[in-house]
């Protein structure tokens, strides 16, 4: 692959950015071992997965496809186009944002959307099978929800949130595949569907309401305690697999 080609399918930008970034000594490659300045766009470069390059200073690593996890914070839209707090895709980098999709610069997407005042483990790709198999409600990939509540939380509230509760547009209950309490006022809900503001309709629906909502895990991948609010990191391999993803 020539370098403006893997510069270009990463996101910095347009063939003509990409081709200036190089020609105007913005990119440097490891040679030998050596960090250093390549200024031919058309240089033949073998992309291997993580493979190291650097654009005006920044370090980054080449992968075909982006799969990524954000720590949500509360107060962020997960609209492209929000319409009253800042949007989650403020939070990455440029160039996520800005990764091309069938020739349009489109970027990587949101697995689904939190709430404005939902936290947690968000997932965000542009690869189209990963986004449809993590949000589709077939594949049922269990979202574990830390809910807080306002009212203390009764043994009949979680027998019925097991049970199944009708919510008010669809005569199908919904039913929490696992409801577990950690105190009188929070819960760690287990759902395997993903309707909208289920978690809070679901709460109403027994009779209490939601003072704080968290995402806590995906299959097994677990929000690591280390990734901050406002933070993202790769996925890794291992992370795949903990979300039954094989690419
Ligand atoms: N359920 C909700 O009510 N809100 C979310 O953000 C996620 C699940």
């Amino acid at each position: 692959m020539e370098l403006q080609d893997l510069l270009y399918s990463q996101g910095f930008g347009t063939r003509r950015v990409c081709v200036g970034l190089v020609q105007k000594g913005c990119v440097r490659l490891q040679t030998d071992g050596l960090w250093q300045t390549c200024e031919d766009p058309w240089l033949e470069v073998d992309a291997q997965p993580d493979w190291p390059f650097e654009v005006q200073g920044q370090a980054w690593r080449y992968r075909e496809r982006a799969h990524l996890m954000l720590h949500k914070p509360a107060g962020t839209e997960c609209s492209r186009k929000p319409s009253a707090w800042p949007s989650i895709y403020t939070l990455l980098p440029a160039p996520l944002r800005q990764r091309p999709q069938k020739g349009a610069v489109d970027g990587v997407q949101a697995v689904g959307r939190l709430d404005q005042d939902t936290t947690g483990l968000l997932l965000l790709s542009d690869d189209g099978q990963f986004i449809h198999r993590m949000a589709s409600p077939r594949h049922h990939v269990p979202k574990v929800y830390q809910v807080h509540t306002v009212d203390a939380v009764t043994t009949q509230q979680m027998d019925k949130l097991l049970a199944g509760v009708v919510l008010d547009d669809d005569p199908q209950p919904v039913r929490a595949a696992a409801c577990q309490a950690h105190g009188s006022h929070h819960v760690a809900l287990t759902l395997t569907e993903g309707k909208y503001h289920q978690v809070k309709r679901m709460l109403a629906a027994v009779g209490n309401r939601v003072q704080a909502l968290h995402r806590s895990s995906m299959g097994e991948l677990h929000l690591p305690a280390d990734l901050l609010p406002g933070q993202w990191r790769w996925l890794t391999n291992s992370d795949l697999r903990a979300l039954g993803y094989q690419p």
